[in-house]
């Protein structure tokens, strides 16, 4: 395991290491056909599934999945995934479990969180990510964030009966924006 895996605290939310007992809810959330339909995937995962990754994931030094909390809820997830120490470099993937909590501005402030994190303690210097096209509104908090378009990857996925462009993004450490004042 990569150091002791913390607690991130924001405004109005806080990010806790995923634990076991919340696969539960993430299989409901990767069941789902709304959520589904802006992630690269395309089945549902089952519980057994999700205990075996989560397994694997505990061994795993180049990985940290916390739970997003808010209102007293868990509601999402946003992971450091392929977390490289030479080059300083990681992914990211976030998710709001909970479509009533879709546009409230949580999506924003756990990726600021999770990106202070690792430019912050994990020194990193960037952190990619992989978008469909067609989700404007992650989208618009990415570039909102700071993240810039790299590239395309051409129809490398097939959704809902047609190929869908990838967009790949990445920010640096130097380029995080400043919340905008309300
Ligand atoms: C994409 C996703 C993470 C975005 O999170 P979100 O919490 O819905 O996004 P936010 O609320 O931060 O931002 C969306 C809107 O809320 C607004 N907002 C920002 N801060 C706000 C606040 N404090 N109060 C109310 N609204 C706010 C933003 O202005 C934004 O509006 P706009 O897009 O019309 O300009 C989330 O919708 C989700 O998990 N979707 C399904 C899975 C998914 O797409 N994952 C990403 C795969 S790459």
């Amino acid at each position: 395991m990569l150091e002791t895996r913390r607690i991130l605290q924001g405004d109005r939310l806080r990010l806790r290491p995923l634990a076991s007992t919340d696969l539960r809810r993430c299989v409901k959330w990767f069941s789902d056909p709304q959520i589904i339909h802006f992630l690269g995937r395309n089945s549902p995962v089952t519980l057994p599934e999700e205990e075996r990754w989560f397994r694997d994931y505990e061994r795993r030094t180049d990985e940290q999945i916390f739970a997003i909390e808010a209102e007293g809820l868990h509601i999402g997830n946003i992971g450091l995934h392929k977390i490289d120490r030479v080059h300083r470099k990681s992914e990211v993937g976030i998710v709001i479990g909970e479509p009533t909590f879709w546009s409230k501005g949580y999506g924003t402030e756990a990726m600021r969180t999770a990106l202070l994190y690792a430019f912050g303690p994990l020194s990193l210097n960037k952190v990619s990510l992989d978008v469909l096209e067609y989700n404007t509104r992650a989208i618009r908090i990415y570039e909102r964030l700071g993240f810039n378009r790299e590239g395309v990857h051409r129809e490398d996925i097939y959704k809902d009966g047609r190929f869908v462009h990838v967009i790949r993004m990445s920010i640096l450490a130097r380029e995080l924006r400043e919340p905008a004042v309300p």
